[in-house]
């Protein structure tokens, strides 16, 4: 899927090491859909040249307020005002305190003076320079003025430094202008999401776990934090790092048994929606041994099992009671699909499932799902996981 499909986008490159970034930007940026407009200052002309970013964009780059293609002369206007999005990548400190002061005294400033349309800045600069007083009184500035700072990020530097003031890499820059674009549908909702597989304890250095990567549950937190929710993410033993994202943030807990992830959920029930996308496991050891369990003189090893408390049945029947929250299972078939996710949602009590055929999707960045609630099912895939996302997080807004 295309994500900024005819999104007309003026991308402002600065004066600094990282505009050699901005070729890869544009053509990401190109590639998801987007129209590409090039403005250069002049430093960042001894960076990159103009007919790098014209060859990529296919556009000519506009470089000089007094641009002799523009009919009225008006590059300042005519620029801002036919774009969606001003994003400024490489934003150096200078421009930085520009934008802060509203000074304009060329193209680029200028028509973030003059735009009526949000604007993006993506700063990247030394470590000394991000930290001095006068850049972080323009970032605050910039952020009252509805300005969105994209990082920095923290790193090796082009000076040799190592530390805060590098540019986010170009498809960390595109995810966030991706995620902008998203419309807010849950603004001002909190999300409850359960993600990846569970633990359960044979013995101190032993365990029984599952396949799950916790992908579709960290897609979901994504796609719920592009759509304005404040998420709380409860994480089973997976290595994926928490979505980060300029607009919002997700608070992660992280678990290891079924049920601490029971816990950890009843202590966040009060939300509005709860995503059971974690593979918990449905039995947990008796009584895990307290020391390693020992090979020696044994032929075999008997485990006695109990039930885990099913976290999605509790939250359903909390539910019940108080009109909320809603609640979305997951339910990882290996066969009929349509006939088994439509009785587990009607068994598990709940308006919403989304079923898809396991286990060959464990770790995959793609899924294909069934998504079943009392009168309709649909089908979405096979797609990228953050893409079913996506969608699942827009029905769902529709349902609340
Ligand atoms: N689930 C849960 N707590 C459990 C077991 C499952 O919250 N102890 C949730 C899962 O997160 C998922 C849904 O219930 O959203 C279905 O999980 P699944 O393992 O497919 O269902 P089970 O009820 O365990 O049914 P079965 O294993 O018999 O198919």
């Amino acid at each position: 899927m295309i994500s900024l499909k005819n999104k007309r986008i003026v991308l402002g490159i600065s004066g600094g090491i990282a505009a050699y970034k901005s070729a890869e930007l544009a053509r990401l940026l190109i590639q998801e859909g987007a129209q590409v407009q090039v403005v250069m200052t002049d430093a960042a002309q001894e960076f990159i040249t103009a007919v790098t970013m014209q060859a990529l964009t296919g556009k000519p780059v506009f470089t000089n307020q007094w641009d002799s293609r523009v009919d009225n002369n008006m590059a300042h206007i005519e620029l801002s005002r036919a774009a969606d999005l001003i994003l400024i990548a490489p934003c150096s400190a200078d421009l930085m305190a520009k934008l802060s002061l509203g000074l304009c005294d060329d193209l680029l400033s200028t028509l973030c003076l003059a735009r009526d349309c949000p604007l993006l800045i993506a700063p990247a600069m030394n470590l000394q320079m991000w930290q001095h007083s006068a850049t972080q009184r323009s970032a605050q500035r910039l952020l009252t003025d509805g300005v969105s700072l994209l990082g920095p990020t923290s790193g090796v530097q082009a000076c040799g430094e190592n530390g805060i003031g590098r540019m986010l890499e170009p498809s960390e820059i595109l995810e966030e202008v991706v995620a902008f674009f998203q419309t807010k549908v849950l603004q001002g909702k909190r999300i409850l999401i359960t993600a990846g597989p569970t633990f359960e304890s044979i013995d101190p250095v032993r365990g029984i776990t599952n396949h799950s990567s916790g992908k579709m549950g960290f897609a979901i937190a994504r796609a719920a934090v592009e759509a304005g929710a404040e998420v709380h993410l409860i994480a089973g033993p997976c290595h994926l790092q928490t979505p980060l994202l300029s607009s919002g943030k997700i608070i992660r807990s992280d678990v290891l048994s079924a049920q601490q992830m029971y816990d950890a959920t009843l202590a966040s029930k009060n939300c509005d929606v709860f995503f059971a996308v974690a593979a918990v496991a449905d039995w947990k050891i008796d009584k895990p041994a307290q020391q390693k369990i020992k090979r020696q003189g044994k032929t075999n090893l008997d485990l006695r099992f109990s039930p885990n408390p099913d976290i999605l049945s509790e939250m359903a029947k909390i539910a019940k009671q108080k009109g909320k929250p809603y609640c979305v299972g997951f339910a990882a078939e290996s066969d009929r699909l349509g006939l088994n996710t439509k009785e587990k949602r009607v068994r598990k009590g709940i308006p919403m499932i989304v079923g898809n055929i396991g286990p060959s999707t464990f770790g995959s960045e793609m899924n294909s799902v069934l998504i079943v609630d009392a009168s309709t099912s649909k089908s979405i895939g096979p797609a990228s996981k953050l893409e079913i996302a996506r969608q699942l997080i827009a029905l769902v807004s529709k349902r609340l």
